[in-house]
């Protein structure tokens, strides 16, 4: 099939919703994911770390102030750090009314709950988030990604990619599931002898669309690296990137992605 790029269908980006569709549901909630999977995205992007006592949940910020309702069930600690909270006290958090009305209730979710909504069309962008935070998160999410039946089925499709802009988590993570698709994150594409090194244990680079150049791209693909941007959130931006090569494009709003290739 030919698409709008006049490109075949097979040459088509890559699909990402952001924090699985941060743009039309509260950000990382299980809403989003399936806002994300209805969209008919590639894949859905969340972010995971660690609670205080080690339980894997899926969260973008540093602290909860800007996207739960800390400061009702616990005034004083919104500037705390998010891995500061138990898991018992993330779950008593509302994730969703910060959005709208509509989400009153929804959670902050377990790693796993995103592997239950992602099948074999929408699969998972793993973003394993300010690590240092979150002391052994890359072993708790390859043991998951080893153990977990959910899990261990995506994987088996080829659905599941880990990320960072963390290189020594990365390596880290590239040691424990060598298996396991890898992209390195980084607001501005590398140097070529950043990116030769990069390309000993990641798959692809992910970066910034309003940075990015010819050049840039040119120059993650020579390391034999795939490229992927974010976070990209109209078509022209989108066309411009795909123009250029890039061949993954997240964004807030999977479902204006997929309308538009799908040319509705
Ligand atoms: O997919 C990469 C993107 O999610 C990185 O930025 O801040 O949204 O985690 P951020
Ligand atoms: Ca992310």
């Amino acid at each position: 099939a030919e698409s709008l790029f006049g490109t075949p269908e097979a040459e088509q980006p890559v699909t990402i919703g952001h924090r699985g569709a941060a743009g039309t549901a509260p950000e990382n909630t299980v809403a989003a994911f399936k806002d994300g999977r209805a969209a008919g995205a590639d894949f859905i992007e969340s972010d995971v770390q660690l609670s205080a006592d080690g339980v894997p949940f899926l969260f973008h910020d540093d602290t909860p102030a800007r996207t739960t309702n800390v400061e009702e069930v616990f005034p004083g600690r919104e500037n705390d750090p998010i891995t500061s909270f138990t898991w018992a006290e993330l779950q008593q958090l509302d994730a969703g009314s910060y959005f709208s009305e509509k989400f009153v209730g929804e959670k902050i979710p377990h790693f796993n709950d995103i592997a239950r909504v992602a099948t074999k069309n929408t699969g998972v962008f793993m973003e394993i988030k300010s690590p240092k935070n979150s002391p052994g998160v890359e072993k708790v999410v390859a043991d998951a990604l080893h153990n977990d039946p959910a899990w261990i089925k995506l994987v088996e499709a080829g659905k599941v990619e880990i990320l960072s802009f963390d290189p020594t988590s990365n390596m880290k993570f590239a040691a424990l599931a060598p298996e396991i698709p890898l992209q390195q994150l980084s607001s501005t594409v590398p140097d070529a002898a950043t990116l030769a090194l990069i390309s000993t244990f990641a798959d692809s680079v992910g970066t910034s669309y309003r940075t990015l150049d010819q050049a840039g791209v040119d120059r993650v693909k020579a390391a034999g690296l795939e490229i992927g941007v974010y976070t990209v959130n109209d078509i022209d931006a989108m066309e411009e990137a795909v123009a250029m090569g890039v061949e993954r494009i997240t964004g807030d709003y999977p479902i204006q992605f997929e309308r538009y290739l799908d040319g509705v």
